[in-house]
């Protein structure tokens, strides 16, 4: 059995587990530890630390992914929309592998989130655009074209009515405001229809935490192109990293179009 172990830094969150990657299946209980207030570049890293020791002597035996709420180049973090801004221009890949002792795959949540969805759930064999944003803390967006990932896409801070749309309609928007499901769909359609107007994708793929509550506001959001829930959940980002910890180096020759 190949196995991996996937770790997702969110702004509220961080989430780990060791994932059996033929499958997707989480083999470990799904660890969380709230997110340090601040999210400052230490303390993230004593938290991923104290969860990946939490993961059990097999994490250190096995490839490891990370994934983290920012723009990722070159695995220096550009970016930091919920985390600190010391978090901007930090070689973080570097940081995390001496950190845990060991290399790393690391790159974008929502990115890790729609390579999930390709291997193992809603895109799988979806050939087109598909477009999958994640709503939480913050808005995330990954953009995959015949199953392969166009990275750092952050179109969750397109301007929309003179605002950066994350900050409101994002689910804290919601729920520092207290909005009803109504209410934030009023928010989220220009969004959708903005988003569609710009790419006019074959699937929206709508994920995040707030995914296991769909029936509450899919139907009542309006696009051309189907819009199904994010059939991982919550889990997408944590089965992504994981796989991509594996499969990268195959996955990048295979879908190449020079090789
Ligand atoms: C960040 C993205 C991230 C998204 C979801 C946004 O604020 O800019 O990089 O993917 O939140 O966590």
């Amino acid at each position: 059995m190949t196995i991996a172990v996937g770790i997702d830094i969110g702004g509220t969150g961080i989430k780990g587990a060791v994932v059996d990657i033929a499958t997707g299946e989480l083999l470990t209980e799904r660890m969380k530890i709230a997110t340090p207030a601040g999210g400052s570049p230490s303390d993230i890293l004593d938290t991923v630390e104290e969860l990946f020791g939490r993961l059990g002597d097999v994490a250190t035996e096995v490839p490891v992914g990370v994934c983290f709420p920012a723009i990722v180049k070159n695995g220096v973090t550009m970016s930091a929309a919920n985390v600190s801004k010391d978090w901007i221009g930090l070689e973080a890949e570097r940081l995390f592998e001496e950190r845990l002792g060991r290399d790393i795959h690391f790159l974008n949540d929502a990115d890790a989130a729609g390579i999930a969805e390709v291997v193992y759930g809603a895109a799988r064999d979806v050939p087109g655009l598909v477009l999958l944003t994640t709503l939480g803390t913050g808005i995330g967006t990954a953009l995959l074209y015949n199953g392969v990932l166009i990275p750092n896409t952050e179109l969750g801070h397109l301007e929309i009515g003179g605002v950066d749309i994350e900050t409101v309609a994002a689910v804290s928007a919601r729920e520092r405001e207290d909005l009803s499901w109504t209410e934030w769909v009023a928010r989220l359609q220009p969004y959708y229809t903005h988003l569609e107007f710009l790419f006019s994708p074959d699937l929206f793929i709508v994920g995040g935490g707030v995914s296991k509550s769909h029936e509450q506001f899919l139907p009542l959001i309006t696009t051309r192109a189907p819009m199904v829930p994010a059939s991982l959940r919550n889990n997408a980002g944590i089965m992504g990293v994981a796989w991509l910890s594996v499969n990268d180096h195959r996955a990048r020759y295979r879908d190449s179009p020079i090789a």
